[in-house]
């Protein structure tokens, strides 16, 4: 009995020798039973390395390479604003969403709005924006559950009529539009580093037509009751 008693003591410490207590440190590579990857072969940035050809260890990207979000411009940058389908860019309407120190309005000359357009700013709607705004626009989104307040959170419903209607006097036109997607406002955080200009164009294309159709479904009921009513009052009469 007083063997075992001895045993499990110095196996114990025979232990406690090889690997050391928790947070202890060592000079020495530690006994790794699982080595989980933590030492592997790398090669330090700016450095030689053998393993290429031409010795060096940074490697050019291959040829043709182009950033995430962008396409090859058209212009050169040096003719003036080129219209990089990119991030963001001061300059022209179509970076900007401003014609000098004001917003302008409608699509930048650039944009050829046709379906597959529309199409591209309803998929990039459903990505960036539906997960607050809603797939209706009406601010019911997800989103709308969490939070403080009991998820009361004052997300935008994007068809009021400051929004929707041009008439009014707090209506934001296209390039404000742009502009909101592009640095953000109030609670909203900022997507221009996130979504390409072209594709914040087609979010704001999309976003019309969405508008129009809930005004022109909002006429066509108003119409029907209209209808209704004048049937009710000639049944009456
Ligand atoms: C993480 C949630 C969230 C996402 C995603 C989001 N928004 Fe918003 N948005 C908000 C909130 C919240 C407000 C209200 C901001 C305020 O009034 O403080 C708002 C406000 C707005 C407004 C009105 C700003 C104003 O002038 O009052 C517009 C327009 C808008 N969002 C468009 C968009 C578009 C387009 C997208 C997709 C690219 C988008 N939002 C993505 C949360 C979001």
């Amino acid at each position: 009995m007083r063997y075992i008693f001895l045993a499990t003591i110095l196996s114990g410490l025979l232990i406690l020798g090889m690997f050391g207590l928790r947070g202890h440190k060592f000079n020495e590579t530690p006994v790794e039973i699982f080595p989980d990857m933590d030492r592997q072969d790398r090669i330090n940035a700016q450095s030689r390395s053998d393993f290429f050809a031409d010795g060096a260890g940074s490697r050019k990207p291959v040829n043709g390479t182009v950033p995430i979000g962008f396409s090859i411009p058209e212009v050169a940058a040096n003719e003036g604003d080129a219209i990089l389908d990119g991030f963001s860019l001061t300059g022209s309407y179509f970076n900007s969403g401003q014609m000098g120190d004001y917003f302008g309005d409608g699509m930048p000359v650039e944009i050829k709005a046709n379906k597959a357009f529309l199409i591209r700013g309803k998929e990039r709607y459903g990505i960036y924006c539906a997960i607050c705004h809603a797939d209706s626009g009406n601010g019911n989104g997800p989103v709308r559950s969490f939070g403080p307040n009991g998820g009361q959170i004052p997300i935008a419903n994007l068809h009021d009529a400051k929004f929707s209607d041009p008439s009014n006097s707090e209506y934001r036109p296209d390039g404000e539009m742009f502009s909101i997607i592009t640095k953000g406002r109030g609670l909203m955080g900022p997507y221009g580093g996130t979504i390409p200009a072209k594709d914040r164009w087609a979010i704001i294309a999309y976003l019309r037509v969405l508008q129009d159709a809930k005004i022109s479904a909002a006429e066509q009921k108003d119409k029907e009751e209209a209808k209704e009513s004048e049937k009710v009052s000639t049944e009456q009469t």
